[in-house]
């Protein structure tokens, strides 16, 4: 089954790989929607909108940072304060304009309803792109953080050209675990990751383009 996903975008092109059948220019697409028409692109999958985040968006933060069971393995479940909100918000509208990537936040798209996020940051201590999840807990269990992570990985590999992807998680973070896996990334011991163990795993550009990569 072949990655569903298509990647709206006006300001990147595709140096080495042809662009795949998915990938679009914005201009082709007919989207309707004045708020998306804003961006510089967002990526769509089957049933999600991954979309850069703006200041307008930090309620939708706010929620998931709050809630003990969405930041369990993070902080051990002490919600996130203001002052942490903030630095969040500003730190994805910084890197998305650095680099072209963040950690997008989810929108199903048959209700318009905020789910989470999923995206690519660059891990401090390596440098190297780490993908990450969060959902809203009435969003577990339906395969979301799957769907986002495949496409995020495809952008990555694909249009970032990016040889490498790494994903750190609490060895005790067991459906986060469970998503890399799914995603075809592969355990590559622990690191050292803000100050926390964390189990690490890796998927390398070429596994994703090789036979069984970026399939699920
Ligand atoms: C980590 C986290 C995103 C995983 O969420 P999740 O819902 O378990 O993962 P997915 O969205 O990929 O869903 C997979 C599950 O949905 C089920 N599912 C239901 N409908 C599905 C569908 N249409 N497609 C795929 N899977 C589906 C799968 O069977 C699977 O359940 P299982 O694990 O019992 O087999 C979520 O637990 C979370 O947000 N945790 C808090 C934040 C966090 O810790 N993030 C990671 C920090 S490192």
């Amino acid at each position: 089954m072949a990655v569903a996903t298509s990647i709206i975008t006006s300001q990147y092109h595709f140096p080495n790989t042809p662009p795949s059948a998915s990938v679009r220019r914005w201009t082709q697409m007919d989207l309707g929607d004045p708020e998306i028409k804003k961006l510089n692109y967002f990526i769509e999958t089957e049933r999600l909108r991954l979309l850069p985040w703006t200041e307008t968006d930090r309620r939708d933060f706010e929620r998931l940072a709050t809630d003990p069971q969405v930041v369990r393995f993070i902080t051990g479940g002490t919600p996130y304060t203001a002052d942490r909100i903030d630095k969040f918000l500003e730190r994805q509208i910084r890197q998305q304009e650095q680099f072209g990537y963040s950690l997008w936040r989810i929108v199903v798209k048959d209700t318009g309803e905020f789910a989470g996020f999923c995206g690519l940051q660059p891990i401090a201590e390596t440098g190297e792109p780490e993908i990450g999840w969060w959902l809203l807990p009435e969003h577990w269990k339906k395969g979301i953080a799957t769907e986002a992570g495949q496409a995020v990985l495809d952008w990555g590999f694909r249009v970032s050209q990016m040889p490498i992807v790494v994903a750190v998680c609490n060895p005790a973070n067991v459906a986060s675990l469970a998503v890399m896996r799914r995603l075809g990334m592969q355990a590559d011991g622990e690191m050292v990751y803000r100050g926390q163990k964390c189990a690490r795993y890796v998927i390398r550009r070429d596994q994703w383009f090789s036979d069984g990569g970026c399939q699920n």
